[in-house]
């Protein structure tokens, strides 16, 4: 069965890109995945300090809930990260929870170790949503590198990713004429691409 891994990166829990992430994991499970789903900010998750044992270790020194949640990211077929703009950027709980998988890229280009399962690696997607405030889309800009980063680190190749401008208040993003479908349709088709990436490996 198809795992999907959602990640709320906002701080206002069920704002405006959390209800996008839920309509998205709704279609996933609609469309027969397995879904979960972590709140960053309901999580202990420190910033990286930097320290750069893990370029010798491949692991993580500090020891807070990023410990758990590794696995996750690693193991799910697919990930949907949805999250807030902030000054141009991700927001800071997303920005931290990205770079504490510095361990990964340790693992993966220094020490040259597989973090994720060689045989279905392949079919590994990922969507990410976003919505903004400002009448202006190149404020996706910054965040949009930052995922290519996150995304190819993890050997997860895009699959989609919806941005929505001029959301602001809090639900916003409920009269936006389709968005919420957008979403919904994502997740489904998401769930639906990876199983077929999957099944082509069977044949
Ligand atoms: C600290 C802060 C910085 C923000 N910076 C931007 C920005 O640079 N560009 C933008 O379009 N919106 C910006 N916004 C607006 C949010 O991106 C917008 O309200 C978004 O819909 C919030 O999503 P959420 O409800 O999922 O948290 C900012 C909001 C906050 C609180």
């Amino acid at each position: 069965m198809v795992k999907i891994l959602g990640v709320a990166g906002s701080p206002r829990v069920n704002g405006n890109s959390s209800l996008l992430l839920d309509e998205a994991l709704k279609g996933a499970k609609e469309a027969g995945a397995t879904t979960n789903k972590i709140i960053l900010c309901n999580r202990d998750i420190y910033p990286c300090q930097g320290c750069r044992d893990c370029d010798k270790t491949g692991e993580c020194s500090v020891d807070d809930a990023m410990d758990k949640i590794y696995n996750l990211t690693t193991s799910a077929n697919g990930i949907i990260l949805a999250a807030p703009i902030y000054f141009n950027s991700l927001n800071a709980q997303t920005k931290a929870f990205i770079d504490r998988h510095q361990c990964m890229w340790a693992r993966k280009f220094l020490l040259e170790e597989d973090i994720t399962d060689p045989l279905s690696r392949h079919a590994r997607r990922g969507l990410f949503l976003a919505t903004a405030g400002v009448n202006d889309p190149r404020t996706f800009d910054g965040a949009l590198k930052v995922m290519d980063m996150f995304f190819d680190v993890l050997d997860i190749k895009y699959y989609e990713r919806l941005l929505f401008f001029r959301i602001d208040r809090r639900g916003a993003i409920k009269s936006h004429p389709t968005a919420l479908h957008d979403a919904h349709i994502a997740g489904e088709h998401l769930v639906v691409e990876i199983a077929r990436s999957l099944g082509e490996l069977m044949d």
